[in-house]
């Protein structure tokens, strides 16, 4: 084994043994991630106590709503019934619900990428009033009286101290586990499946007109880009500007990752587009792109119908049925993933 090819290993596991991932569970290749577990926690209690809050109504003002209502795992955490996400008391919000996958190895969350680390990441859903509509009091006081989170606290943290902080780390480092890499594309790159021919010519279309922002292994460069659609006039959403008061960030948004791009419908910020046909076909129509596209778009072209359809074979590869299923994620008091109850 070359020095360097062991360098990377090590590395590797050295981060899965970070946040006590087994090497089972994800897939080498992955860069080092930039979350990063406290020192003193105890790590699968506190991931176990994230999961609990993570599917806990206790979190939302009138007790209907949790993180997972809005995440489903069958979609990989997205929301597939509506384009904009809806929050506690019918409340509908501006946003369509992205999927909650890889987090550990993004810069900043968000579409505009408003938040900078994944522990702060949960005040925003539950005070927000269109969402769990809450206060960080009331939480701290509901959870500190719900007699079922007392021993969970003391094995995360070998303290039984309830405290917001404590709260938000538990939330975020179960949001940090949910790594998504058992894709039959991740099983064609390590060698253990093989590729139809259309999804071969797929995966050559996707490398050349798409990576240079979905790009491999993640599917994301992490950058904040237009990619062409025009601005919703109802929704008036200038995207990464609202955060940076940037001008030439007007109407930019994260690049999303693709992984499990079929189950995570509708699609872009706003849920505009229903199916993936929709995607292809904006992309495929220079002519239609608003003027502020990014200039990478323009390599692109017009993909013709064989083109549109073999890059979307590709795409269909990038779904992790694991992933999907697998029971560590899913709601505690079932065990199951929600919508295959
Ligand atoms: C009402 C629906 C709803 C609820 C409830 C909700 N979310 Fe979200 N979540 C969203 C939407 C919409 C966004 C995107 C917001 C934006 O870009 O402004 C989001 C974004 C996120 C992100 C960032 C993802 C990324 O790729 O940047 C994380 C992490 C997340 N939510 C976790 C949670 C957690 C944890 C909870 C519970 C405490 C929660 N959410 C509750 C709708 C919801
Ligand atoms: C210049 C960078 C760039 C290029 C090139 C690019 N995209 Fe995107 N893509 C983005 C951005 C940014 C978004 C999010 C836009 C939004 O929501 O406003 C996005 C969104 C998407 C989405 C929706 C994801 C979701 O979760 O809603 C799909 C699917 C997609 N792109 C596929 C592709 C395909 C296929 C190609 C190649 C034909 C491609 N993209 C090329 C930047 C790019």
């Amino acid at each position: 084994m070359s020095a360097k090819v062991l360098t990377t290993v090590l590395t590797f596991l050295l981060c899965l043994s970070l946040w006590g991932l087994s090497v089972d569970d994800t897939t080498l290749g992955f860069p080092y991630p930039d979350y990063e577990l406290p020192e003193s926690a105890n790590d699968s209690a506190l991931r176990e106590l994230g999961r609990h809050l993570f599917y806990d109504p206790i979190l939302s003002i009138d007790s209907s709503t949790s993180c997972a209502t809005c995440h489903q795992q069958f979609s990989a955490f997205a929301h597939i019934d509506h384009t904009l996400s809806h929050g506690v008391l019918g409340r509908v919000g501006k946003r369509n619900v992205p999927a909650l996958q890889n987090l550990a190895w993004q810069t900043s969350y968000m579409w505009d990428g408003a938040i900078e680390h994944l522990d702060m990441q949960s005040i925003s859903p539950i005070t927000g009033h269109d969402e769990l509509g809450e206060t960080m009091p009331n939480i701290l006081h509901k959870i500190r009286s719900a007699p079922r989170y007392a021993l969970r606290f003391l094995g995360a943290y070998n303290s039984d101290t309830i405290s917001v902080p404590r709260i938000l780390t538990a939330l975020g480092h179960f949001c940090a586990s949910l790594v998504s890499g058992k894709s039959r594309y991740d099983n064609y790159i390590s060698g253990k499946d093989t590729f139809s021919i259309q999804e071969h010519r797929g995966l050559t279309l996707f490398r050349r007109h798409c990576s240079p922002c979905h790009t491999e292994p993640l599917f994301t460069n992490n950058e904040f880009v237009s990619n062409g659609i025009h601005v919703d006039s109802a929704l008036m959403d200038i995207g990464r500007a609202k955060v940076s008061r940037v001008d030439k960030d007007d109407y930019t948004f994260r690049v999303p990752s693709l992984r499990n791009i079929a189950v995570t419908h509708p699609y872009m910020h706003d849920g505009r587009f229903r199916r993936l046909r929709d995607v292809l076909l904006h992309y495929s129509s220079p002519d239609k792109y608003a003027s502020h596209a990014d200039p990478r778009l323009r390599t692109i072209g017009v993909l013709n119908d064989g083109e549109r359809k073999d890059i979307i074979a590709f795409l269909l590869t990038l779904t992790d049925n694991d992933f999907l299923n697998n029971a560590r994620f899913a709601d505690p008091t079932t065990a199951q993933p929600l919508g295959n109850k």
